[in-house]
């Protein structure tokens, strides 16, 4: 069954087969962000392109929703603005997978982050100042 503490097939599938894994090489933005709940940890790259993300890949030590949030993550910022990139919060990854149980809602804040600190590094790189406050690291 499919109840409210287990994962979705979407969830299963993706940490199955998980999309963009691995470093990237000469990426534009590396963001680097631990989970306080469990200590997992997930870093995300991203490659830009006339304020476009062509690229996003991921590493992440971490669950099978924290695995899953990354990968869907790094697909639904391929092809989006910065701006667009930004407005991706972890509710709608998780949807995206078909919902998460709620124990494990907090593990998709780490996509969330990871993002938001990738596009951060993006502009510290270029000497710019990112166009929102800065997380405290
Ligand atoms: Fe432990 Fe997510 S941090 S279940
Ligand atoms: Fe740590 Fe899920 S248990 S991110």
């Amino acid at each position: 069954s499919n109840g409210p503490a287990a994962y979705s097939e979407q969830v299963i599938e993706h940490v199955k087969n998980p999309r963009n894994i691995g470093e990237m090489e000469n990426p534009d933005g590396v963001g680097r962000v631990g989970n306080p709940v469990c200590g997992d940890v997930m870093e995300l790259y991203i490659r830009v392109k006339d304020g476009i993300i062509t690229d996003a890949s991921f590493k992440t030590f971490g669950c099978g929703a924290a695995i899953a949030t990354s990968s869907m993550v790094t697909e639904m910022v391929k092809g989006k603005t910065i701006e667009e990139a930004l407005e991706i919060s972890n509710k709608a990854v998780a949807e995206a997978l078909g919902g998460l149980p709620p124990v494990k809602m907090h593990c998709s804040v780490l996509a969330e982050e990871a993002l938001r600190k990738a596009i951060e590094n993006y502009y510290e790189r270029r000497g710019e100042k990112p166009p929102f406050e800065p997380t405290p690291s």
